[in-house]
């Protein structure tokens, strides 16, 4: 197999269309220290491509995620007809083609990975009247549940076909004019959100959608400052928008993604010595669970430089070792750390005392069953991690894992998980599939081979 990077504690392997990366651990272990910066946010990535492609005028993106998830939006977008700059530039422009105006395109639209790219398109999709869609993804993808946003769409009047009773991708769309609904959510979830609020702007009247916990708000905040006419009710978790809207393009600066900071957030907070700032994070406030909870566990993090950045909070990280407790964390607080619950797994793990997660059945249906295979890699490790309807047992006070073989299950968050993980396993810990990483950070590797000492 080529080897396609190696230092002295880490060795990637490539076969390809597959990597796999073997973590050494030295006798006296590593400690993560430095600053560093994480990629631009994926949820917002997403959004300033589709609402400058959907806007009059031009868009301008600085700090776009680079990885294959938006990448995917891009090329769905450059299919229906909308032009976008050098994706290497460091400002990206979108040149809007204006609402309703999107084009049908001649080929499959393919989301990749993408849950977000693809429930979000639905919605605009949905509501072009008298052109056709058919949308796909990867394997991943195509076996993730589309009914969530089917039903509100549906509701709508849209006209949408797939695979086992219509909730499973590939899935054809014929747009058409849509009527506005109050969608009340069964589950607390963006995508689903967003979805409806998408829709909602090319239909005529008031869309609104009520979910039972308040979820990511970035289509909130990106909608109004595209000048969308936007009500939203913190208190009822209510958003209506009224249609039809009119966008225009805007200048975005898209924040580190604190869902990729997380990963070394708990690195640097399970490895004696550690000292990281990870500087320029958002801090969404309906993103920052894993800030909270970590607090909980008494883990030394601090916010430096607070600040607002085209709408959204912004400020540097500081993370240093010592030691966690263990905690439970269930309600409210799951939506707002929903992808950040793989890596507090790991931290659990070298807490004293048990942790808890509970309400957190939405993992089940994310780029993998991520309550089951974090519980079966991390047991592989030598956790004893039981594994509940909705959430994880951790029993904690380890102080070292063991080195075996691990999967990524091509997820990257659980990838990434376990390459932290391996930095307090006793000898070699290989992660197959590594490559999985790239959909949401594909420097990961480098910046993990920057940080360790
Ligand atoms: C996302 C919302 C979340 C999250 C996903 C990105 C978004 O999914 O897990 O990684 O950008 O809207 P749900 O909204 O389905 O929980």
């Amino acid at each position: 197999m080529p080897i396609t990077m190696t230092s002295p504690l880490l060795t990637l392997t490539a076969s390809p269309p597959h990597q796999q990366l073997a973590v050494t651990l030295p006798p006296a272990g590593v400690a993560l220290t430095g600053r560093i910066r994480v990629p631009g946010d994926k949820s917002i990535s997403h959004r300033a491509l589709m609402l400058g492609a959907i806007a009059r005028g031009e868009t301008r993106i600085q700090g776009l995620l680079l990885g294959e998830d938006p990448r995917r939006t891009v090329k769905c977008f450059q299919a229906m007809g909308v032009e976008i700059s050098d994706l290497d530039a460091e400002w990206i422009t979108v040149r809007g083609v204006g609402l309703g105006n999107l084009q049908e395109p001649d080929d499959v639209l393919d989301a990749g990975n993408s849950g977000t790219a693809l429930r979000l398109m639905l919605g605009l999709l949905a509501s072009h009247p008298d052109r056709v869609f058919t949308v796909t993804g990867d394997g991943s993808l195509r076996s993730r549940p589309m009914g969530r946003v089917i039903k509100p769409l549906t509701q709508m009047g849209a006209t949408i076909w797939g695979r086992q009773g219509h909730t499973l991708a590939p899935l054809t769309v014929h747009g058409q004019a849509l009527r506005p609904i109050h969608y009340h959510s069964p589950v607390a979830s963006a995508q689903v959100k967003s979805c409806v609020l998408l829709a909602g702007l090319l239909t005529a009247g008031a869309t609104t959608v009520t979910e039972p916990i308040q979820s990511r708000d970035h289509s909130e905040r990106m909608l109004q400052a595209f000048g969308a006419s936007l009500t939203v009710d913190p208190a009822t978790c209510t958003v209506t928008v009224n249609g039809p809207a009119t966008l225009n393009g805007q200048t975005v600066i898209v924040p580190g993604d604190i869902s990729s900071a997380a990963f070394w957030l708990v690195g640097a907070a399970i490895t004696p010595g550690s000292d990281l700032v990870i500087e320029n994070v958002g801090v969404n406030p309906t993103r920052t669970g894993i800030l909270e909870a970590l607090q909980a566990m008494q883990a030394d993090i601090t916010l430096e430089n607070e600040r607002l950045v085209t709408g959204e909070p912004v400020a540097d990280l500081r993370v240093r070792y010592g030691p966690l407790q263990g905690a439970t964390f269930s309600g409210d607080l799951i939506p707002r750390m929903i992808d950040e619950i793989p890596i507090l797994a790991v931290a659990a793990l070298f807490a004293k005392g048990a942790t808890v997660i509970k309400d957190a059945a939405e993992l089940r249906v994310k780029e993998s069953d991520r309550l089951a295979v974090m519980a079966a890699e991390l047991n592989r490790l030598g956790a004893n991690i039981t594994e509940l309807p909705d959430g994880l047992e951790i029993p904690g006070g380890l102080s070292t894992l063991r080195g075996d073989l691990v999967d990524s299950f091509t997820d990257h968050r659980v990838g990434m998980s376990l390459t932290i993980a391996a930095l307090r396993s006793q000898g070699t810990t290989t992660i197959q599939r590594a490559e999985a990483a790239a959909v949401s950070y594909p420097a990961f590797f480098d910046t993990l081979e920057r940080v360790i000492n």
